[in-house]
């Protein structure tokens, strides 16, 4: 099918429906594997100032914290004597960790998983000399969600950076040979049905590798606090209609669908999501990486979580897998 063609799908099919050609599209590439990575949210000082986030600058009862290159390290060690081969670097945009600071522990990452791990980084937009260098030390892939594709309604949330702007840092990623990510929140206040599928179109424009779709969760500490929540089908829908529109790409299950709906991550998965992303942040830190209230899994030690994931998609007949799990992303392209 064509863009416009699974346009037309997503409208006239019920959600049932709509489940299930995502879910064959995305089992005819990934098989029933479900890929881990191990998400290390490294620093929660953020310079940024968005409308959504609970780390937001302004927000003056997070405690803040950054992890030292040595317990970093210590972390990827762990993960990567259980199994994990893709560890994904997140903070807020904290200048605190220069780019030379980055690339030391890269190449420390590399070395102590024998070039066997990929680095996904998540940790705000840079310039492009940064992004190259970052590359060069070994990153291998970065992601940097749009959030929103209105150019307005992204200016206004995220504190006057422009739409452009963002776009921008996308292409200069692909330019510099990542394996690129972004993507959207679902149930933003103001934003419409079109919104929604226009943010899953300019996906597939940008070709995305990674793609990451989850629910909007206002927290009480921002100025979106009162924003309305929405349930988990807005997700699904969306998860669907991404898997549709981008075959090839990895598709999480965001933590943020977990916490949405006790069985959120299992239902995306059933629907063309193909990654899990378990947080390895030692638990006294990621209680304080609080983007939205009622995250879950705050007192696992993201380990324990490994095995809690497995029995839970057994339940949905999908099994996980340890690969590096690159993206198939130039296999299958829709037009
Ligand atoms: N609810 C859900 N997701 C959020 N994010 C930030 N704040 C919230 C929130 N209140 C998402 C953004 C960001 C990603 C790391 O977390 O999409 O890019
Ligand atoms: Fe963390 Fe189940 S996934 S405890």
């Amino acid at each position: 099918m064509t863009s416009s063609e699974i346009i037309n799908f997503y409208h006239s099919v019920d959600t049932e429906t709509l489940s299930k050609k995502a879910n064959l599209v995305c089992e005819s590439i990934y098989g029933n594997k479900v890929y881990l990575r191990g998400l290390i949210e490294f620093s929660n000082y953020c310079q940024c100032d968005c409308l959504y986030c609970g780390i937001r600058k302004s927000n003056p009862h997070v405690q803040r914290y950054r992890l030292p290159q040595q317990s970093i390290l210590e972390i990827v060690k762990a993960g990567y004597k259980r199994g994990l081969k893709t560890f994904v670097l997140q903070s807020g945009e904290d200048s605190y960790y220069t780019t030379k600071m980055l690339t030391e522990i890269i190449e420390k990452i590399k070395l102590l998983t024998n070039n066997e791990a990929a680095v996904t980084l998540s940790c705000g937009m840079k310039s492009k000399n940064d992004y190259q260098s970052l590359k060069s030390a070994g990153a291998d892939r970065y992601l940097i969600r749009f959030e929103t594709s209105d150019p307005k309604f992204h200016q206004y949330l995220r504190g006057g950076i422009s739409f452009k702007r963002r776009l921008k840092a996308l292409e200069d990623l692909k330019t510099c040979g990542f394996e690129v990510g972004s993507g959207y929140m679902v149930g933003l206040p103001d934003e419409t049905e079109q919104t929604r599928i226009n943010n899953a179109l300019l996906c597939n424009e940008l070709e995305l590798d990674m793609l990451g779709v989850g629910p909007f969760i206002p927290h009480p500490k921002t100025p979106l606090k009162t924003a309305s929540l929405h349930n988990i089908e807005l997700t699904i829908r969306a998860t669907a209609l991404a898997r549709l529109l981008l075959p090839g790409a990895n598709i999480p299950a965001t933590t943020a669908a977990g916490s949405l709906d006790p069985l959120g991550r299992e239902k995306v998965l059933q629907v063309g999501a193909n990654v899990l992303m378990p947080n390895i942040t030692p638990p006294d830190n990621k209680k304080n990486y609080l983007l939205y209230p009622g995250k879950i899994c705050l007192d696992e030690s993201g380990f324990e979580c490994m095995g809690c994931l497995n029995n839970r998609i057994a339940t949905i007949d999908k099994k996980l897998s340890l690969e590096r799990g690159d993206a198939k992303t130039r296999l299958c392209a829709t037009p």
